[in-house]
């Protein structure tokens, strides 16, 4: 077969090979731990560290390999390798190339538990120092870089307030000095946005999200551009014993088939929603880079083929968290909860002065991040008509 020129080609096919599996479409599920050898020669000659093929459960099957195969391709990288979670994926790219002694140059607006989890618990606690950046610094980034700098770390827009990074800007000032960047690219889904081609080393993803799509599985992926980089990112995930579970990498794959369509009814609805939002006298604030009045909306527009529908809001500065609970509470198609991506809308309150450092959070109204589903717009619209009036009637 020809190599696949377009986006919506590469998801139908990544990672297929019905030829392989008795002509059928889809690959099948591998649920193994041991792996047989049939003579002694076989076993001793088995895979090798770092243990990229079938020869332990853990360290991936058919399954598993169809999926970091897909997520390649769709990226334009080297290898993938698969994680069980997210955040699994992030503090597996960070282990694997960070260690006592070493700099990470961190984004202020990074997701939640990477900050508190990742860099200031784990990384601190085994030596690695971690300075938070603005993350509108661009090419600026480079004053921040020093001698012990190992990586730098993106994640663009920004975790609850959707600032957009200058990626090639950061990219190209830490590549010139030897310093490794990697992004958290789960809002783009891989779909949207090909970090690789814009600069960086490595591309990390919560296929939770979009990819898996459906709100039932749980996977991360970390995506290099060379051997040597895989090598490093699959003897840490085997160090650790990561084993993404061969259910959810067909369930993965199977979410992949539909991502370019849903996608592309997430925009449609968010931008609906986004643009009602912006006229309700309630809202002083949306934080949605298509929108074309958002400060990161040319650097969104020059790397993004389109957006997925995940944004923030603020709220005017009268209202309290008593009336946002009753605004919230009573919302009968926004369901509260955490994570994002599926067929699903959702809404949770956030609170971007509590964790940033590098720079401050001075809007005064309470926040919330919505993810707009694939609902009717208009029972969206409607929902959070009847949300405002109780958020109102509570001042
Ligand atoms: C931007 C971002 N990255 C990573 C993660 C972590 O993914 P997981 O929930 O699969 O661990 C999340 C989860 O919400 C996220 O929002």
């Amino acid at each position: 077969m020809k190599k696949p020129k377009h986006k919506d080609t590469l998801v139908t096919n990544a990672g297929r090979h019905p030829s392989n599996n008795f002509g059928v479409v889809n690959p099948p599920v591998y649920h193994a731990s041991t792996i047989t050898f049939a003579t002694m020669e076989a076993l001793e000659a088995r895979d090798k560290p770092p243990y990229t093929g079938v020869q332990y459960g853990r360290t991936g099957t058919p399954t598993t390999f169809a999926f970091e195969e897909a997520i390649s391709n769709l990226h334009g990288g080297h290898k993938t390798v698969a994680f069980p979670s997210g955040l699994a994926a992030i503090s597996g790219v960070l282990l694997a190339f960070l260690q006592m002694g070493d700099h990470l140059l961190m984004v202020d607006t990074v997701y939640g538990p990477t900050r508190e989890r990742v860099c200031d618990w784990l990384l601190r606690r085994s030596g690695v120092e971690v300075t938070y950046y603005d993350p509108l610094v661009g090419a600026d980034i480079a004053a921040l870089i020093r001698p012990e700098t190992k990586v730098v770390y993106l994640e663009s827009p920004g975790s609850q307030t959707f600032e957009v990074q200058d990626v090639p800007a950061i990219a190209a000032a830490a590549r010139a000095v030897g310093v490794l960047s990697i992004t958290d690219n789960t809002w783009s889904s891989g779909y949207l946005c090909q970090p690789l081609a814009l600069g960086l080393d490595i591309v990390v993803e919560a296929a939770t999200k979009y990819v898996v799509g459906h709100a039932d599985a749980m996977l991360g992926t970390v995506t290099v551009a060379n051997e040597e980089h895989f090598q490093i990112v699959k003897s840490a995930a085997n160090a650790v014993g990561f084993h993404a579970a061969p259910d959810d990498c067909y369930l993965a794959l199977r979410g992949l088939r539909t991502l370019s369509v849903r996608l592309e009814r997430h925009q449609r609805n968010a931008l609906r929603v986004a643009e009602w939002l912006k006229g309700r006298p309630e809202v002083a604030r949306v934080m949605y880079p298509p929108l074309v009045d958002d400060p990161g909306h040319l650097i969104w527009q020059r790397d993004h083929s389109a957006a997925s529908g995940l944004f923030g809001i603020v709220l005017g500065g009268g209202y309290g968290k008593l009336a946002v609970a009753a605004m919230l509470d009573g919302l009968e198609l926004f369901s509260m909860g955490f994570s994002w991506g599926g067929y699903e809308s959702l809404v949770i309150p956030t609170y971007p002065a509590r964790s940033r450092t590098a720079t401050e959070w001075t809007a005064l109204g309470p926040c919330l991040r919505f993810h707009i589903g694939l609902e009717d717009p208009d029972d969206l619209i409607a929902d959070l008509e009847e949300g405002f009036e109780r958020l109102n009637a509570s001042v």
